[in-house]
């Protein structure tokens, strides 16, 4: 089971909104120590300290980034490292080290179309259906082991836009689903 998390962002931070409200509404059972970057004032930012959730900004380089996390995660007794659209590919040292204990949200069915625009990719192959995936991070490109993934069939009588917002939403609900079935175990 477990604990204390911290949330890795880049970007918007709708992810992390979504575990952090499920966290305050007692829907998961954890605590959000603090929320790290590797951009200085991701948009995340702002929605994290809305909910005084502390919020800190590594480096952008990935030696110093991750020296700095771990030497928080020891020194907070930290159990669970989000990763909610977190921009950066951690370096093998690093998830070897914390070997089940970071997770991750790809918006495919992994193991199809891993790596960047994966909604572009399933949009454009024309797939029947797409979905959403939480796993493990591992030293390779969303290769870890799965947690939880749910389907997503495409209406393709509506815009691109509509379809990747609406897996987002299903991106939200999949990840507290996913860190709920952490909880238990
Ligand atoms: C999500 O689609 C996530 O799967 C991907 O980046 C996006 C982040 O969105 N890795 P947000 O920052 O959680 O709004």
């Amino acid at each position: 089971m477990y604990k204390k998390a911290v949330i890795l962002v880049s970007g918007t931070g709708s992810n992390m909104e979504s575990i952090i409200k499920a966290c305050k509404e007692s829907v998961l059972h954890l605590k959000i120590e603090r929320v790290f970057s590797n951009r200085s004032n991701p948009p995340a930012f702002e929605k994290a300290t809305k909910y005084k959730i502390p919020t800190e900004f590594l480096s952008s380089k990935l030696d110093r980034l991750e020296e700095r996390l771990s030497e928080y995660i020891h020194k907070n007794q930290i159990d669970l490292i989000i990763l909610a659209g977190f921009m950066r590919i951690l370096s093998p040292n690093f998830t070897a080290r914390f070997k089940r204990m970071i997770v991750n949200i790809h918006p495919a069915l992994l193991p199809a179309f891993p790596g960047l625009d994966a909604q572009r990719r399933a949009w454009d192959t024309g797939v029947a259906k797409t979905g959403v995936t939480v796993h493990f991070v591992d030293e390779g490109v969303d290769t870890g082991e799965i947690i939880l993934q749910r389907e997503f069939i495409i209406d393709r009588t509506k815009s691109f836009e509509f379809f990747k917002n609406e897996l987002l939403k299903l991106e939200h609900r999949t990840y507290i689903e996913a860190l709920q079935s952490l909880d238990k175990k």
